[in-house]
């Protein structure tokens, strides 16, 4: 029974239609497919063995039973043959699967002529998945917690973390890497198929580990060319005079407000403005994404902002981040002390209008819409 449910469950791990469904066995992806076709033998080998083993106890039970009234079957002490066969077939079935296992791990683990590589940099208890051959200035083009990969072809993935250990598995793009602090780890990932796959952090890591999600969104070329074209020649817009994106723009930069200091920009990046934090996640296009809080709310979608749900997310994580996401490192802004590191720290103070202009100049943070990347893929 169990061998059944465990096939069962293999075999519909398959079914995964679209990405959203998170699935090991995606068979979009060249390294699943590897992984799949090596995966085959060790389950088919077991399912004969199984039958062997099941099938000789059924006949030996069933031949010698008592009520047959048969004489006692020939009694015999050792066999120097049966012993040897039954330990040499384990040790060249074991040789195998060593050898079908290698050959692709060596193949999976070999870099190909990929051209596209992305950096994915975990922290407690974001991602920011940046593109080191894509320089920009005062950088490289970077986007926190939304990984933007062309299909059809390996890209490579380099995963490391600032804090703690991580891990970073997309499981409809290829296999799990851990993310550790001092150690660059750099593997292929590929899909066939143009769609928003689901990442997780895969390693306990503290408070918000369950909210350390990521989506991966796999473009044909075209379009990830348009998008790392817009990405890379991006400035950001700046405000019309007087609106409330401008005033929000001038809090973010400045950091003054009617009550005190808020400090957006020593924290958080823009691309093509003085911004340039580094120890939040890059804000460069806020307003193209479409998950807030490291994939702790989604459909943020330009179409929900102006819905009461969407904009009060929003709102509720500049007021007050380390309340719905527990361990943020981002300061309160409603005044109450929130704990880093276990030292407690003083919040800001930020009144509702002042975080409804920061929201609105956020939001003004997009590429085109050519190249906003979650157009139409399913
Ligand atoms: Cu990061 Cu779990």
């Amino acid at each position: 029974v169990l061998a059944g449910a465990a096939i069962s469950a293999l075999l519909l791990s398959g079914c995964a239609k679209t990405g959203q469904y998170i699935s090991i066995g995606d068979q979009a992806s060249g390294y699943n497919r590897e992984i799949m076709r090596m995966g085959i033998w060790p389950i088919a080998l077991s399912i004969l063995i199984f039958l062997g083993v099941s099938g000789a106890l059924f006949y030996t039970v069933n031949r010698f039973r008592e009520d047959r009234n048969d004489a006692p079957p020939q009694q015999f002490h050792g066999n120097n043959r049966l012993e040897m066969v039954l330990v040499l077939v384990p040790v060249i079935i074991v040789l195998g699967l060593s050898v079908l296992a290698v050959r692709s791990l060596v193949k999976l683990n070999t870099a190909s002529a990929n051209t596209v590589s992305i950096e994915a940099m975990a922290r407690q208890f974001w991602w920011q998945f940046s593109y080191p051959n894509n320089k920009v200035e005062g950088g490289v083009v970077a986007n926190g917690n939304e990984m933007v990969m062309p299909t059809k072809q390996r890209v490579a993935v380099t995963t490391s973390s600032m804090d703690v250990i991580h891990g970073f598995w997309a499981p409809n793009i290829g296999g799990q890497r851990a993310s550790i602090p001092g150690s660059n780890k750099t593997w292929e990932v590929d899909t066939d198929r143009q769609a928003i796959y689901q990442g997780n952090c895969s390693q306990l890591c503290g408070a918000s580990h369950a909210n350390m999600r990521y989506k991966v969104v796999a473009l044909d070329q075209a379009r990830y060319d348009a998008f790392m074209n817009a990405a890379t020649a991006y400035t950001a817009p700046t405000p019309e005079a007087g609106s409330a994106a401008e005033r929000g723009m001038n809090l973010f930069m400045q950091g003054k407000t009617s009550t005190g200091a808020v400090a957006c920009a020593a924290c958080h990046r823009v691309q093509g403005t003085p911004a340039n934090g580094q120890s939040g996640p890059d804000l460069s296009f806020f307003g193209t994404r479409r998950t807030l809080g490291a994939g702790m709310w989604e459909a943020m979608t330009p179409q929900h902002w102006e819905e009461p749900g969407a904009a009060q997310h929003l709102r509720t994580w500049i007021k007050h981040s380390p309340v719905v996401k527990p361990g943020s490192i981002m300061p309160r802004y409603d005044g109450g002390d929130y704990m880093v590191n276990g030292k407690t720290q003083k919040g800001g103070t930020l009144t509702d209008a002042e975080i409804d202009d920061i929201a609105a100049y956020l939001r003004t943070l997009k590429l085109p819409d050519e190249a906003d990347y979650w157009r139409g893929v399913p």
